[in-house]
């Protein structure tokens, strides 16, 4: 990797990472961070890598998903058990009607830093520094809140340790066997036409499970019954305290940022020459790189070749991001540079970030509706370009929140107010999540190269 160091990127222009007022308090924090355990480990990105080239060969599916924002105030337990139900349930769900393996990976363990639209916020007259993650500053409305605190960052560190704890116990511990998919729901959806279909899907699982059971093979026997693969991603925003993560694998000389398995560049810090890319094609981890309306073809191409100068299979997921109304302008172009170049990528969707907008309430929110048709328009997009749709990034929560429009439940404009809990996008809760993933299932089926490669992959 030519001229490339682990503090490199301090030499390009860097947008979106705090100054905080006082470097010496933010040095000494990151001097600590760096003697700290390293949260993940370069075997297990190794190991998502190679999981992701399955999904650029149409072998499986990658459905990345979790908050906006993890937030300090919103660290327990129970939520992190109902977002990792939620994945399970979603990647059951696409799993058994398409045939496909799924890789799941969480916006989960470290997203807490937030790109904001504008540096301020002006609330009764009175203008603020703009709130941009727990692991920055507070989101209460003053101004000692809103200044950049160093001491976050342990915190922050701190809990996306704890939380991937529990993902671990969860993942290795016999929560995710099979066999306990009826433990999986949650008990809000109950009654709801996806609990419906969901628990149609339960009881074909039992029989199946029963019958191989009979066979003989059963999770007692087979690790991959009763254990799941749960992988950890988040923003690469926070350009210090990912550099003071990031570690060189003394078995091959590999930089790895040790902060998750998977990271991606943000639609507002993908400049070429900015110090985000920078920081990221050193490091060996897979790397997303978020598609907006204002990228051009021969830019993705050129990111694409400065991140992944080799072209390897699962280094690079492209997860467009264009709004329902705008797949159809920006997609295909994007799409034909790539097939033409020749380059490996995951084409992954992210149906949210396109689509919000202010309700008349005030709320920021995403009428599902809109979701639903991005995922549509994506879809249909990489039919007829003869590419395969193989992601889904999408913000959730496994939480009976009100903050996305329409769904199952029908959330209104005015339904917004009564469980609107993000710290900074609106979330799809549970039933929306559900009913994505069905919906998401049947667009699979449709298309053919999907059926091609499952036959392939399970021949
Ligand atoms: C995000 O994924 O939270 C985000 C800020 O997305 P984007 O960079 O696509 O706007
Ligand atoms: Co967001």
């Amino acid at each position: 990797m030519s001229n490339w160091k682990i503090n490199s990127w301090r030499d390009y222009p860097v947008k979106h990472v705090p100054d905080y007022p006082d470097q010496a308090e933010l040095d000494q924090v990151l001097n600590k961070i760096r003697t700290f355990p390293p949260l993940v480990f370069a075997g297990e990105t190794r190991h998502l890598k190679s999981q992701l080239a399955d999904v650029v060969d149409g072998k499986a599916f990658l459905l990345q998903g979790g908050d906006c924002a993890e937030s300090f105030a919103e660290f327990n337990p129970d939520y992190i058990r109902d977002t990792f139900k939620l994945i399970l349930q979603m990647s059951l769900v696409l799993t058994y009607s398409a045939s496909l393996p799924v890789v799941k990976v969480g916006r989960i363990a470290g997203q807490f830093s937030k790109p904001r639209s504008s540096p301020v916020e002006v609330k009764d007259g009175v203008e603020l520094p703009s709130y941009l993650g727990d692991n920055i500053n507070g989101i209460e409305f003053n101004e000692k809140a809103r200044i950049p605190d160093p001491k976050r960052l342990f915190k922050a560190y701190s809990q996306a340790a704890a939380t991937l704890n529990l993902i671990r116990a969860f993942s290795h511990g016999g929560f995710a066997d099979l066999k306990k998919v009826h433990t999986w729901n949650l008990g809000f959806i109950k009654n709801t036409p996806e609990a419906k279909k969901f628990k149609e899907l339960e009881d074909n699982i039992e029989k199946a499970l029963a019958f191989m059971d009979a066979c003989g093979i059963n999770s007692d026997f087979n690790r991959r019954l009763k254990t799941v693969n749960f992988w950890t991603s988040h923003e690469g925003l926070h350009l210090p305290y990912e550099e003071a993560m990031t570690r060189t694998d003394s078995t091959t000389g590999e930089n790895h940022d040790t902060s998750a398995h998977f990271v991606w560049i943000g639609d507002r810090t993908r400049q070429l020459d900015g110090g985000h890319v920078e920081f990221c094609r050193g490091i060996e981890n897979p790397i997303g790189i978020k598609c907006g309306p204002t990228l051009e073809p021969q830019d993705l191409i050129n990111l694409c070749n400065k991140i992944n100068p080799q072209n390897e299979k699962g280094k690079i997921t492209l997860i467009s991001r264009f709004g329902h109304d705008k797949v159809s302008k920006f997609l295909p172009k994007l799409i034909r540079a790539i097939k033409k170049e020749g380059l490996n990528v995951i084409w992954s969707c992210d149906p949210c970030h396109g689509n919000t907008i202010k309700a008349t309430s005030g709320f920021k929110t995403r009428p599902f509706n809109d979701v639903l048709k991005e995922v549509k328009n994506v879809f249909e997009c990489h039919q007829s370009e003869g590419s395969y749709a193989g992601g889904l990034h999408i913000e959730l929560t496994g939480q009976n929140v009100t903050e996305c429009t329409g769904g199952a439940q029908k959330i209104t404009d005015e339904d917004l107010s009564s469980r609107y809990h993000t710290h900074c996008d609106p979330r799809l809760n549970a039933n929306q999540a559900l009913e994505l993933a069905f919906l998401i299932s049947d667009e699979i089926k449709k298309n053919s190269s999907y059926s091609k490669n499952a036959v392939q992959a399970a021949s």
